[in-house]
């Protein structure tokens, strides 16, 4: 791996424009999770570091997620886990290192920027205006789209539908439980279709229920709308569902990964992370 690729420059078999359909598929045993029709390496960052004066809140993250996964990312407090999100996002410059994602390299592009390239991020201050409906709302996130009036219809229908708020769809935003205010907020998120979408906390503050829908919602969000998801969580039990590769973080590294088997039964993450 190397830390010196030339913004721009390509860095795997990311073929897919917005019109273009799907690259040619490769064999599925590449990786056991991962879809055929979805190869190569999405999102690639290299030694990044983000120092706020004395605090090393990312201290040499290498991480790299196919196209096609979900994947979770977990750590205790502060170990830099929605510092890397907004790196990746653009909010913050990095320290060092890079960040490659489809086509080329995109650190310190700005935020706009990135979300232009497909990238897009729910965040975890509510964005949502209450006192519009929840179709009001999903229509605003669709301003920037290019759709016909049929395609409008369309995209709309399928985004209540994926976000499980089609019988809700005239209920003003204030009024709907907080598990519905967030799956507005995620189909807000994903409203124009980006490639990779990245969840911070989705399930905060959710019951147990809520939380088990949530990862219910983002299995078919990956699934049916074809998009990468990376997803910072708390919640192991939302891990559990999901149950894809996780990513521990710890002091601004990534300090194990693998799958829920193997992330539950080492000893340094144990340690670190669940307590044990
Ligand atoms: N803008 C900032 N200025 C100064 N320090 C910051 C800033 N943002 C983050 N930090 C520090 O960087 C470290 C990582 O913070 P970050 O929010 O990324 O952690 P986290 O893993 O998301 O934690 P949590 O699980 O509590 O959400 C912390 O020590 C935090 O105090
Ligand atoms: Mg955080």
């Amino acid at each position: 791996m190397t830390s010196d690729i030339a913004p721009g420059e390509p860095i795997g078999a990311d073929t897919r424009g917005d019109d273009q359909g799907l690259p040619a598929a490769r064999p599925a045993s590449h990786a056991a999770n991962v879809p055929a029709s979805t190869p190569g390496v999405i999102l690639r960052i290299v030694g990044l570091h983000r120092h706020f004066g004395g605090v090393k809140a990312l201290n040499g993250i290498d991480l790299s997620v196919e196209k096609g996964e979900v994947r979770c990312v977990i750590g205790p407090n502060g170990s830099g886990k929605s510092t890397l999100f907004k790196l990746i996002t653009g909010i913050h410059a990095p320290t060092a290192g890079s960040i490659m994602y489809g086509g080329g390299r995109i650190d310190g592009l700005r935020p706009f920027e990135v979300a232009r390239r497909g990238i897009s991020m729910k965040f975890q201050v509510p964005r949502t205006y209450l006192q519009l409906t929840v179709r009001q709302n999903l229509r605003i996130a669709l301003q920037r789209t290019r759709l016909s009036r049929a395609g409008l219809r369309d995209r709309m229908r399928d985004l209540l539908h994926l976000v499980t708020l089609a019988e809700f769809e005239e209920a003003p935003a204030g009024l709907l439980p907080h598990g519905q205010k967030q799956w507005l907020e995620i189909g807000m998120a994903i409203a124009i279709g980006p490639r990779l979408l990245l969840l911070d906390e989705p399930t905060a503050g959710m019951t147990p229920d809520e939380t088990r829908r949530t990862a219910d919602i983002v299995k078919q969000i990956n699934q049916q709308a074809d998009m990468t998801v990376v997803v910072i969580e708390h919640d192991m039990d939302f891990v559990r569902y999901i149950d894809r590769r996780i990513s521990v973080l710890h002091q601004g590294r990534v300090f194990f990964e693998g799958d829920l088997a193997a992330v539950s039964s080492d000893q340094g993450v144990r340690e670190i992370y669940l307590g044990s």
